[in-house]
């Protein structure tokens, strides 16, 4: 995976950095293309000159050095990026968009995919502003792989969180993000909206998504929830935005990064998604024109939520009293919060008249139904099989397409429900797939 890969490893200052350089090494033997990044701190760790002799190439430094590799042509360059060691520092400037030097920069300017591995102090690792650096990079579409729990590299520290993986570890964690199909860690900014219609025919609108799942909690260790992915909300809000609209995410737990362009907002809960909503949907002081609800909520919620953590101990069985959570997308369609709504009717077993009752007793404008045990539909895969169905009793079924190619022939029936076409019929789709 790693023969002929062309790699940017960079080297932070931190006492772990001459792992970076034996990572350097391991990579050169699996058979990869290796470019150094040498922080001004990592140099004073670990000399430029060894990471050159042991990469064979010139080591980037100092943004503004003669001599010194351009940084764009080295973006354009790499397939695949490494910083290791990530010190705390690093983390930091990364997650802010920092371009005061030369890894910053480059870090903005390389679009492909980035490992960060951290090496520190375990109270640097467990301190609130570095996890939420670290989360921020995450969402942000980094991978980040945490430090191992052993002797540290400083004498005076003993052992604990915080250790660099050990080179081959790391070489392996990034075999496997190129297997992963080197995906960009960031898509490419939106078309701008073309006026009068195609990819701007939702251009001023504004436009309410959830996506996900919810979680509701039974104790601080463990939850209610579902499989559900996001990926079905987050294709229709990355679609509703390349239309032109102005797109409020609303987020339950995923592993999706935050949608470019996209207002995001990050709920665990189902109460949590309602406000959420309301408060999205009711933006700037006008209803939102649409409203999408793809989330996979949960319908009950646990009556008690306990503050400690539920023990085995002498319990034969435990048994769960839970409340009914309120129906969000009910509430939006019912109380007209939007010019149109849509709604979801992810069934096993029930056929799309479930999804025609719920249509009109949720008073929706579009519900989507589909089947999760079907073959190649339901949660976490990028393709669905669907029935959109409307008010006048038509139904679309769209056969297994791409959750991104569903999301578009939803927003084209909204975009002609929001024309004030309410024919209920699918509208013919021309040789562009439109
Ligand atoms: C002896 C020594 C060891 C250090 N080790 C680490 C470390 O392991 N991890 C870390 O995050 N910072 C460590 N630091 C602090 C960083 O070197 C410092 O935050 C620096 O600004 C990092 O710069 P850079 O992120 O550009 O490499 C260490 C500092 C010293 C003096």
């Amino acid at each position: 995976m790693l023969q002929s890969r062309r790699i940017v490893v960079a080297v932070g200052g931190s006492v772990a950095a001459y792992k970076g350089v034996e990572l350097v090494r391991e990579l050169g033997r699996a058979g990869a293309e290796v470019r150094c990044i040498l922080t001004p701190a990592g140099a004073r760790f670990v000399g430029a000159a060894l990471l050159r002799a042991c990469s064979g190439r010139p080591v980037a430094t100092d943004l503004f050095a003669p001599g010194e590799p351009d940084h764009v042509e080295l973006a354009a360059w790499a397939e695949a990026a490494v910083v290791a060691p990530a010190t705390a520092d690093i983390l930091g400037r990364a997650a802010a968009g920092q371009a005061d030097d030369y890894l910053g920069t480059w870090l903005l300017a390389f679009p492909g995919p980035v490992l960060f591995c951290p090496a520190m102090n375990r109270h640097m690792w467990s301190h609130p502003a570095v996890q939420r650096n670290v989360a921020a990079l995450e969402a942000d579409g980094a991978r980040v792989l945490p430090p191992g729990y052993g002797a540290l590299a400083s004498a005076a520290e003993g052992s604990g969180w915080g250790r660099l993986r050990e080179p081959e570890e790391i070489a392996g964690a990034l075999a496997a993000l190129l297997g992963a199909g080197a995906a960009p860690r960031r898509p490419e900014l939106p078309a701008p909206p073309a006026p009068g219609g195609g990819a701007g025919g939702l251009a001023g609108r504004h436009v309410v998504v959830t996506a996900g799942p919810t979680r509701e909690p039974l104790d601080p260790f463990r939850f209610i929830s579902n499989p559900s992915s996001g990926r079905m909300g987050y294709a229709l809000a990355e679609a509703a935005r390349d239309r032109g609209a102005d797109v409020a995410l609303v987020s339950g737990p995923v592993a999706l990064p935050a949608p470019r362009g996209v207002a995001v907002r990050r709920v665990t809960t189902t109460l949590e998604m309602r406000q959420a909503v309301l408060d999205a949907a009711g933006a700037g002081g006008r209803a939102a024109d649409v409203v999408i609800g793809a989330a996979a909520v949960s319908d009950f919620r646990p009556a008690e939520v306990s503050p400690v953590k539920i023990k085995r101990g002498t319990r034969a069985a435990l048994t769960l009293s839970l409340v009914a959570n309120p129906d969000i997308i009910a509430e939006v369609g019912r109380g007209r919060l939007a010019t149109v709504v849509v709604g979801f009717a992810a069934e096993a077993g029930a056929g799309p008249e479930e999804a025609e009752r719920k249509l009109r007793e949720k008073g929706l404008d579009l519900c989507v139904w589909n089947d999760v045990r079907a073959p190649g539909a339901g949660f976490g895969t990028d393709t669905d099989r669907a029935v959109i169905c409307d008010r006048l009793g038509a139904r679309e079924d769209t056969g297994t397409i791409a959750k991104r190619e569903l999301a578009e022939r939803i927003l084209d029936r909204v975009e002609r429900l929001l024309a004030g076409d309410d024919s209920g019929a699918a509208p013919a789709r021309g040789s562009d797939g439109r």
